[in-house]
């Protein structure tokens, strides 16, 4: 299989975080969003265990207790970002203005979709490998779902929908989980607004060479 390596390097480099250029007024329709998701529930898990489940939310007033969950979820941080967003420059503060607008506006996104992985990390797992702690335990559970909100994220983006991962909210976990009818056993592992972007021109993001963030064979030696 031949990929178009210019389409896909573009897909992988240019899905953003969108929260200013999400169109609130335009529908998705169901068939697109669970076309996104069966493409989603191709990555990988581990064990193969496939805990994730998918929470669509389109009713207007549950809309709106989750954006109250995620304003107060988010309270001191959001302020900060409001704050931030009037004088501090460049991609950091893009990504302030950004986050600030979405946290005003976010019970205006046609859908919310939460992904949640099956078990809980309050105590390390009964069957956690010898010595794990929470923190290992942590990269297996948020590992399999995470890889497949990217593909999600990944699949809208080649739809011409757009996305921004958030967790702010699960400050307040419970709170949404009873909103929800959520059971104890299952974990959020985020809140995304879902919807068409306005345009569709993205740009690849800076980011560090990676060879300033990568090793060879010891954490001492980068790999140049
Ligand atoms: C684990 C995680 C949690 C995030 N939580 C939030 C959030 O609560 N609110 C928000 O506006 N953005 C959130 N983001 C989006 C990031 O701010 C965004 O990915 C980052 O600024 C880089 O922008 P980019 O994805 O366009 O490169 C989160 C991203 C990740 C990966």
């Amino acid at each position: 299989m031949n990929f178009d390596l210019t389409q896909t390097d573009a897909l992988l480099s240019t899905t953003r975080a969108v929260r200013k250029r999400l169109d609130f007024d335009r529908d998705v329709p169901d068939d697109v969003l669970l076309e996104c998701l069966q493409l989603a529930v191709q990555a990988p898990t581990g064990s193969n265990n496939q805990g994730w489940r998918w929470m669509v939310i389109r009713d207007q007033e549950t809309k709106n207790g989750l954006a109250d969950i995620y304003r107060r979820a988010g309270g001191d941080y959001l302020a900060g970002a409001a704050d931030a967003a009037g004088h501090v420059e460049g991609q950091m503060g893009r990504v302030m203005t950004s986050a600030a607008y979405l946290a005003e506006n976010l019970e205006r996104s046609p859908v919310m979709v939460i992904p949640m992985i099956i078990g809980r990390l309050d105590a390390v797992p009964d069957d956690a490998p010898g010595g794990a702690s929470i923190t290992n335990a942590a990269a297996g559970l948020m590992g399999s779902i995470l890889p497949a909100v990217w593909s999600f994220q990944l699949a809208l983006r080649s739809r011409g929908l757009g996305t921004c991962l958030t967790t702010l909210h699960l400050g307040l976990e419970q709170e949404a989980a009873d909103l929800l009818g959520i059971p104890p056993h299952m974990t959020q592992a985020g809140l995304l607004p879902v919807a068409y972007t306005k345009g569709t021109d993205f740009k690849a993001a800076g980011r560090p060479p990676v060879e300033e963030i990568t090793y060879l064979d010891t954490y001492k030696n980068p790999i140049r």
